[in-house]
């Protein structure tokens, strides 16, 4: 597997979690090295078949960010963002491999699965990002002149936040998943999983204190040594210089 530590450390889970939609931007250009780690986080994506029916079009251009934000329904707060990236979906190429499913299905979840990699990406290097599809398709197929066969799917706006949303409502786990079948009856089931995700951060917190305390312990331990030594040290001198004036004794 390869190596990536050069790329910065934010974990994954932390993405996750502390990831929002932002829609106020400062106007701080992006570097381009941010950008590039962006753009390959989404090429690394899974894909059907490994087809990568993608592609993305990153756009700094004010004109073409104001022509977006025309064609996103007239959301004017994208034209703040300093950088939009378009994912297209490659219709021919996925037509080719899987029919209709692959038009109806796998272009969509290729291309999405590249955005939220592109988003996580995003604020892993400190930047804010927003996942926008609400949008009149010709119209961008105007702006961009994209061929007959290149769709878009949406736009990931780019830049650093000016705002710091607060974490919208998601459903509880509980309430969102069902164990080995669907339907309600199986929530009591899962409430479970709440007590065992508390337990297993209790778990992990202990295991971090009990590392602490070894560690503690090891450095006392040490210190205790080496006083020990430093005082059998003392005592060998002593009875050195005792049996040299012994020895000295008529
Ligand atoms: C398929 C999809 C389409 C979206 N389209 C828009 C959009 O057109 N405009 C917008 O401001 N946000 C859009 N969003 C962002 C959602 O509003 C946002 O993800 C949701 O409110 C949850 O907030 P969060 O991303 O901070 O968790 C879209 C998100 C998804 C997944």
């Amino acid at each position: 597997m390869q190596q990536a530590s050069h790329l910065p450390r934010v974990d994954v889970l932390e993405a996750i979690r502390l990831r929002r939609s932002v829609r106020k931007y400062t106007d701080t250009p992006v570097e381009w090295d941010k950008i590039g780690t962006i753009v390959d986080a989404g090429r690394t994506a899974p894909s059907a078949g490994n087809l990568q029916s993608w592609r993305f079009i990153v756009v700094e251009s004010h004109p073409k960010r104001r022509g977006l934000a025309e064609a996103c329904l007239k959301q004017y707060w994208m034209e703040e963002a300093p950088v939009h990236i378009l994912v297209v979906m490659m219709l021919k190429k996925i037509r080719d491999f899987y029919g209709k499913r692959g038009v109806e299905l796998y272009a969509i979840q290729d291309a999405a699965m590249a955005a939220q990699n592109m988003m996580l990406a995003a604020y892993s290097v400190g930047l804010g990002s927003c996942f926008v599809s609400a949008f009149d398709e010709d119209k961008i197929v105007e702006v961009f002149n994209l061929p007959a066969d290149i769709k878009p799917m949406g736009i990931v706006t780019l830049g650093y936040p000016a705002e710091d949303p607060e974490e919208p409502l998601k459903f509880r786990l509980e309430n969102v998943t069902f164990m080995d079948r669907w339907g309600q009856q199986n929530v009591a089931r899962m409430k479970d999983i709440d007590a065992i995700l508390w337990n297993s951060r209790v778990v992990e917190r202990g295991i971090k204190v009990g590392n602490d305390l070894v560690k503690a312990v090891d450095i006392h331990t040490r210190q205790g040594r080496k006083k020990l030594i430093e005082k059998l040290k003392e005592k060998a001198d002593q009875m050195r210089k005792k049996m040299e004036e012994s020895r000295k004794k008529p």
